[in-house]
């Protein structure tokens, strides 16, 4: 059925393109904000692809013969045992949410396209608790901050519509999707045929489905969301309280990685104390474990904190739950008692990469804040940061000290002025990474004539030298306080490696 399907819906140009290119970016942008009526009027004349737009993206209830022409060689009695239709009276509605997908860092766009359950905008979901959620703002975000470099296998934990795996298709040999959710699963393998994407499809909790076994990467969007210990929902709560899903997959993941291996997830932390990265921590002191005899590299990036009200009222009405509602107010009872009796203060949400190194490389461990915006997608700053660490891994301690660094052309110096009687004065340096991220490290005076000296002439430590000579300082104890910034300022791409 699905496979049949697929014939039709390139057929009928239902793709990415084809959907862009019949609705004009004026249309699009209306229907992007929930606004059908001028889709409807860009796909009045436009066949079988105007059957599939009026369908699938706009809701519609169409003419059995129109529905099924446009289906052929599918016949519409088999899509609605398949639960993608429903009927009534010889009219025909989308049952399932079927949308066309793609990838914007991909040079040419796939066919692929995604099945889930319908989602008539967030505050109409009408979700049971096995919802199955199409593609949403953190399945792109884990999508653009995934790695893409070659590799043998990847595993998909918790795959819900199967979207991960879609982006993984075009870098991964061998794809293993898991899922505690049949139906959930049902869809994916619906996606996959339809995309004509070959995977292996696996049920079961967390990590059990793939015991013994070991990938070259793993992604995971996870239902991450600390609530208290019951599945409302399963693409949101894992049931195991708190922020467990996030504290079990971060300590277990590094031991389904081979040497390398990467694995990267969305995930989030209770904050109890001033420190937001304790459990954060403690899951990378377990994960440590987990990568043995391997080292382990983790990189934990705080991406948003809210405090309890907004995380509660955030994810209710992403449920399609009213907080002022009768309904709404009794789970927010419950879910604001079970933050309070845990002591919780905020929120934590953000991605962690974690490498399996190998047993003779000293891991590197950085949880650091990244809530400044940047529009660039986090996968190839994550694949740089992962390769700078290993960088840095190979060149411990003074051995950096040997080593010929640059600034970039991306950074720049922005410098603080307050007026005072004798004109403008500097008041504060700050190194600023234009690109990515948009890193930003304040340096003193110091700094700033070191990093002037960064041209990629001349190695660390000369340059250190000329710096004591000229402002009357010992050079070992310069180079000392010099040695963790140059790191910092490696770690996040402000010095690179002249060639
Ligand atoms: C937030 S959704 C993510 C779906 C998809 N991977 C994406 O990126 O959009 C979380 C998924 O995890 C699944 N899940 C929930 N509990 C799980 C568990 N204990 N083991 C494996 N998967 C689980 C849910 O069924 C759901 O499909």
């Amino acid at each position: 059925m699905w496979r049949g399907l697929r014939t039709a819906l390139l057929r009928g140009g239902f793709t990415v393109d084809g959907v862009s290119a019949l609705l004009g970016s004026t249309a699009r942008a209306a229907l992007d904000r929930g606004e059908t009526t001028p889709a409807r009027r860009a796909v009045r004349d436009a066949g079988d692809a105007g059957t599939f737009v009026r369908l699938f993206l706009l809701g519609d209830t169409l003419p059995r013969a129109d529905v099924a022409a446009a289906l052929e060689p599918v016949a519409v009695v088999d899509a609605v045992t398949a639960g993608l239709l429903s009927e009534e009276d010889g009219l025909v509605t989308a049952a399932l949410d079927l949308r066309p997908h793609g990838d914007a860092a991909l040079p040419a766009a796939p066919p692929w396209w995604v099945l889930s359950d319908l989602e008539v905008g967030p505050a109409l979901r009408t979700a049971g608790r096995e919802h199955v959620l199409g593609t949403g703002a953190a399945s792109l975000s884990l999508a653009r901050a995934t790695v893409r470099r070659p590799v043998g296998t990847l595993l998909d934990v918790g795959t819900g519509c199967g979207v991960q795996v879609l982006h993984a298709s075009g870098h991964a040999e061998h794809l293993t999707a898991t899922d505690v959710s049949e139906r959930a699963l049902a869809m994916a393998r619906a996606t996959f045929a339809l995309s004509g994407i070959g995977a292996e499809v696996l049920p079961g909790p967390w990590l059990e489905p793939v015991a013994g076994r070991r990938f070259d990467q793993i992604v995971s969007n996870p239902p991450f969301v600390p609530g208290p210990p019951q599945v409302e929902h399963v693409y949101r709560d894992a049931g195991l309280g708190g922020d467990g899903a996030s504290a079990l997959l971060v300590g277990a993941l590094p031991a389904h990685l081979t040497e390398g291996g990467v694995a990267q997830l969305l995930a989030s932390w209770l904050i109890t104390s001033e420190d937001w990265t304790e459990r954060p921590q403690a899951w990378l002191a377990e994960a440590a474990r987990s990568a043995a005899p391997g080292g382990l590299d983790a990189w934990v990036v705080q991406r948003d904190v809210a405090d309890p009200a907004l995380h509660v009222g955030t994810w209710l009405r992403d449920a399609g739950v009213d907080p002022a509602s009768p309904e709404g107010t009794e789970l927010s009872e419950r879910w604001l008692d079970f933050l309070a009796a845990e002591g919780v203060h905020a929120v934590g949400f953000g991605f962690v990469t974690l490498r399996r190194t190998a047993p003779d490389v000293p891991g590197t461990v950085v949880c650091e804040d990244l809530r400044q915006s940047h529009d660039d997608p986090l996968g190839p700053e994550i694949e740089a940061w992962l390769d700078r660490t290993a960088w840095l891994a190979r060149h411990p301690g003074e051995a950096l000290l040997d080593v010929r660094l640059r600034v970039p052309d991306t950074v720049a110096l922005e410098r603080g002025l307050v007026s005072t009687d004798e004109g403008w004065e500097p008041v504060a340096a700050t190194l600023v990474r234009l690109d990515g991220p948009q890193w930003r490290h304040d340096v003193d005076e110091l700094g700033v004539a070191l990093l002037a000296g960064c041209r990629g002439y001349l190695p660390l430590r000369d340059l250190v030298g000329l710096l004591a000579v000229a402002h009357g300082r010992d050079a070992d104890e310069l180079a000392e306080a010099a040695l963790p910034v140059v790191r910092d300022l490696v770690h996040h791409g402000m010095l690179v490696p002249a060639p």
